[in-house]
């Protein structure tokens, strides 16, 4: 059975409608295979062990099926461990995620400290870091000054799936039990998934020891302390296109970043999990926070409270980084110095942004821009949406709507205004548009299992998705925004890429089939949450190319990974114009500041559904206090721009809007400290406020900058 979502249906929809098409928990095979497993047992054989100026290595077995792995542990200056497992002798290499690290990194040489039958006990630097190797049952202790901070593999549940031979495995065990636990195929809903490698799962579990607030792992539309998973779903990292998402759910939106930071008094630390397949996170923690409360004061609680985190990934390798801090301004660094600081942004783009979708044509976009002026409302960027192009084709305009785009962005620059233009990943199948015969030429397309080029809907109807993970096709991409390739395109013209996750209205889960094939051979699931950071990095490319590498470029994106900040601004999607939608909009959009995406903002008014005015002027306030502000609304909805309310309302909008430029200054000195020191310009109470433990759960208040800064 096909399911069709149109562009038209699309205007039909309700939030909430669509989320059975949504897996849970139960639903994601690979992960009640290593939930329903008991515990694996690798020991480590310290004969091994090799020590190298960048690091050790030394071999994993597990005791029943033999299987052996290559342990690698290293360590930074700065305070970081990392700790990979790949199999030993794999039957092919297994992917690798590259291009999210900013370089190579480097490591310090490890030291033997002590040694015993069955542990031995490595340090490096000042000698202030210990690293204790236990072999049976294999286990890493990370101390600190004789603090343990982290422990790895504690309840024994390290878990890897080696590749197997396809013809040998069928042949060894019986097929009915193979489809049924889904190793070699598996049907979600009417979409089957064949999986070229077999089972090839990879997961561990860590002990955070002392602390029991976590945060982090976003793009979810939940609190910003995480919760404790042993009760509800767990946080799942897998990029989707959810139109009006639930809030208070641990499905995953947009973006992923597999980074969590866990704080205590005298410390954060920091765990990265650099993994782009489908992911699962598991958080217990061990007492649940306040647990202890009914202790008499003064009484210290016998239970040393304690976070354990488990995560499992559909494929790839085990590439964990452990972040020591102790600060959190110190694991903020020791982050971007793994993954990159956030790009500075064009000082207009921390200006407000009005956008719709659609402004209609020409003469509405200037009358848009003069309400403006009329009003007294400041503001830099005007937005065009889908309906600007001919026919959903990107990089071409609608010659009836928008016949003089050059003259339209002459009008605006005048002002020095910008205008946004939206560039989907989707390109429409049409023969006769050059644009897409040349990507198909150029094999730009990804593939199907079959080895064609694959077809799947989305705006435009059938399309085909470029493969941004191609080195080749990202350039490819970037030169379409040079100004001789781009009609009518200036320099004042900036990118938004939408639909990135990416979105497939035909698609399992309305995304890429994750048997879809990619340039090098690698399948779709492999490297899914990459697929819109790979877009990310080809636009800003293109535009930072189109000014001979002068100009900071502004692009938006939906969807992100770690590493995204580099790039540009990432927002937070469908949001629905609610109180409850305006209220989570801090918890996220903190938690992806403290996970390295920092120019991050969530549509203002709300995205679906009309706000009543009351809702629409706290917007703007609260959205004036976030690092990226535009106000967007969706094609269903009532027109919204600020004056439209009457004039009480377009002068408390007025103000707010006024109050961020005021504060332009500041932002963008707190963005140049972001990009030099990758400290956040939003933050939770607790980063300024490591000891207070009452503000270890705050959401509803957060610090601009730092406590004491004047601006
Ligand atoms: C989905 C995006 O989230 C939204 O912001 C945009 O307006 C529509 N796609 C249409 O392009």
């Amino acid at each position: 059975m096909e399911v069709n979502v149109s562009a038209e249906s699309f205007e039909s929809m309700v939030p909430g409608d669509f989320q059975e098409k949504f897996k849970k928990n139960h639903d994601i095979i690979f992960y009640r295979r290593q939930r329903d497993k008991a515990v694996s047992q690798y020991f480590a054989s310290l004969e091994t062990l090799v020590l190298t100026d960048r690091g050790a290595s030394l071999e994993l077995c597990e005791r029943d099926s033999q299987d052996r792995l290559c342990l690698q542990i290293q360590a930074t200056q700065s305070g970081t461990v990392r700790v990979s497992i790949d199999e030993l002798q794999p039957l092919k290499p297994r992917y690798h995620v590259s291009d999210v690290l900013v370089r190579d990194l480097r490591y310090e040489p490890l030291r033997v400290d002590w040694k015993r039958e069955d542990c031995v006990c490595l340090t490096w630097g000042l000698g202030q870091y210990k690293l204790l190797v236990s072999c049976s049952p294999f286990k890493l202790e990370i101390c600190c000054d004789g603090e343990e901070i982290v422990t790895l593999n504690p309840e024994n549940k390290l878990y890897f799936e080696t590749l197997q031979d396809p013809a040998r495995s069928s042949s060894d065990s019986n097929q009915e039990d193979e489809d049924r636990c889904g190793l070699w195929k598996e049907t979600f809903r009417q979409f089957e998934d064949i999986k070229a490698n077999g089972p090839s799962s990879v997961g561990m579990d860590l002990r955070l020891h002392g602390f029991n607030h976590t945060y982090g792992l976003p793009e979810h539309a939940d609190t910003l302390v995480l919760k404790d998973t042993s009760v509800t779903e767990a946080y799942r990292l897998y990029n989707l296109d959810v139109f009006g998402y639930d809030v208070n759910s641990r499905l995953g939106l947009y973006g992923s970043v597999p980074f969590l930071l866990a704080h205590k008094l005298e410390r954060t630390a920091g765990v990265f999990w650099l993994n782009a397949s489908e992911t699962l996170v598991d958080v217990k923690y061990n007492p649940e926070p306040n647990e202890d409360e009914d202790e008499p004061p003064g009484k210290k609680s016998k239970i040393l409270p304690q976070t354990d985190v488990r995560w499992i990934s559909e494929s790839g390798t085990i590439d964990c980084f452990i972040l020591l801090g102790p600060t959190a301004a110190q694991v903020f660094s020791q982050y971007a110095q793994l993954t990159g600081y956030q790009a500075l942004p064009p000082l207009f783009s921390l200006g407000y942004h009005q956008c719709r979708w659609n402004y209609e044509d020409e003469a509405d976009v200037k009358a848009v821009d003069a309400g403006f002026d009329l009003h007294g409302i400041p503001y830099d960027v005007i937005w065009l949406d889908i309906e600007h192009t001919n026919g959903k084709r990107y990089f071409t305009w609608d010659s009836e709507l928008f016949p003089n785009p050059t003259e339209l962005q002459h009008h605006l620059q005048k002002k020095n205004r910008k205008l946004v233009v939206i560039s989907d990943p989707h390109i429409k199948i049409d023969p006769d548009w050059p644009l897409y015969c040349e990507a198909k030429e150029g094999g730009h397309f990804v593939k199907n299992r079959e080895g064609a080029v694959y077809e799947g809907t989305c705006w435009p109807g059938e399309s085909c998705y470029l493969d941004f993970s191609s080195s080749k096709t990202r350039s490819w991409y970037a030169r379409q925004f040079s100004l001789s390739k781009y009609e009518g395109s200036t320099e004042s013209l900036f990118v938004w890429n939408d639909m990135n996750e990416p979105s497939v209205f035909n698609g399992p889960e309305q995304t890429m089939p994750k048997d879809a094939v990619h340039h090098g051979g690698w399948e779709h699931r492999e490297l899914h949450n990459l697929y819109g950071f790979y877009q990310h990095m080809a636009t800003f490319d293109g535009l930072l190319t189109r000014s001979g590498g002068t100009e900071r470029p502004f692009t938006l994106t939906r969807s992100f990974f770690a590493g995204s900040q580099r790039l540009g601004a990432i927002w937070t999607g469908d949001n629905v114009a609610t109180w409850e939608y305006l209220k989570i909009s801090i918890p996220m959009l903190l938690s992806l500041s403290l996970t390295g995406i920092q120019f991050c903002g969530a549509d203002v008014g709300g995205f679906v559904q009309d706000p009543d005015p009351e809702l629409l002027v706290r917007w703007y306030q609260a959205g004036a206090l976030q690092p990226f502000f535009r106000g967007h609304s969706a094609k269903m909805t009532k027109r919204r721009e600020p004056w439209l309310f009457g004039d009480d309302v377009t002068s408390v909008i007025r103000s707010a809007v006024q109050d961020r430029y005021c504060l332009l200054p500041y932002w963008y000195t707190l963005f140049h400290q972001a990009h030099t020191s990758a400290l956040p310009p939003i933050r939770p109470l607790w980063v300024e406020f490591p000891s207070d433990t009452s503000t270890f759960a705050v959401e509803n208040q957060y610090m601009i900058g730092k406590h004491d800064q004047i601006c």
